[in-house]
């Protein structure tokens, strides 16, 4: 496969400053890394939703249903499936997708779906990993790229990059220091998957 060939989609819940960035990235090169067919939201107002626009990009709200906080319904994630599988997507990368993915999507892609988190995984799954990270006192932390599983941030890790704790570090300067990484990890992640550098089977994690 030619690498300009590769067909991503994003899955977003709000800001989308990682979105923003593979958005950026593959329209400067899409030799490198492939194009970015669709970014899909299940959050109406998430402000992803106009950046992807305003950059080009086909842009969708999919409600994630009602029973649920942290899931998409049977039925959501049927629509999920269908909009990703019309769209002819080879990778979901999800960028701030706040919601944990049930079989059914995993399984219609097989470990072909990557998300990002503000942690040095397995430490520190779950929200507010910045607070959780300085009450217990360590000195590094950093994000993590890892394919997607039915778990809470448990599938297999991709990559990771490495950020040092300060004494003075509050939350939010923390998570202005990972996001920075974030914002070079996952561009990378991105072209090795464009490039099928990345194989699931034989693959040990990178620290970038
Ligand atoms: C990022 O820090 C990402 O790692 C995190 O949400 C933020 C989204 O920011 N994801 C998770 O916590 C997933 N468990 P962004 O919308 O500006 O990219």
């Amino acid at each position: 496969m030619k690498n300009n060939q590769t067909r991503f989609a994003i899955l977003v819940s709000g800001r989308g400053s990682n979105m923003s960035r593979l958005i950026d990235v593959s329209k400067q090169d899409s030799d490198s890394h492939g194009s970015i067919q669709c970014v899909i939201s299940d959050n109406k107002k998430a402000p992803a939703l106009k950046t992807a626009r305003d950059k080009g990009i086909k842009s969708k709200y999919i409600s994630p249903g009602k029973k649920y906080r942290t899931r998409l319904t049977d039925k959501a994630q049927a629509k999920y499936i269908k909009y990703l599988k019309k769209n002819k997507v080879d990778y979901i990368l999800l960028a701030g997708f706040m919601r944990m993915l049930k079989p059914g999507l995993i399984d219609s892609f097989p470990n072909r779906i990557i998300n990002i988190h503000p942690s040095l995984l397995p430490a520190y799954s779950g929200l507010d990993t910045h607070s959780r990270v300085i009450d217990a006192g360590e000195k590094t932390t950093g994000c993590s790229v890892h394919f997607v599983d039915s778990g809470m941030d448990t599938g297999k890790l991709i990559a990771q990059s490495i950020v040092e704790v300060s004494n003075d570090d509050t939350p939010a300067s923390l998570g202005k220091k990972v996001l920075e990484k974030e914002h070079k990890i996952y561009p990378y992640i991105m072209k090795l998957l464009a490039d099928n550098k990345i194989e699931y089977e034989n693959w040990k994690m990178i620290v970038v």
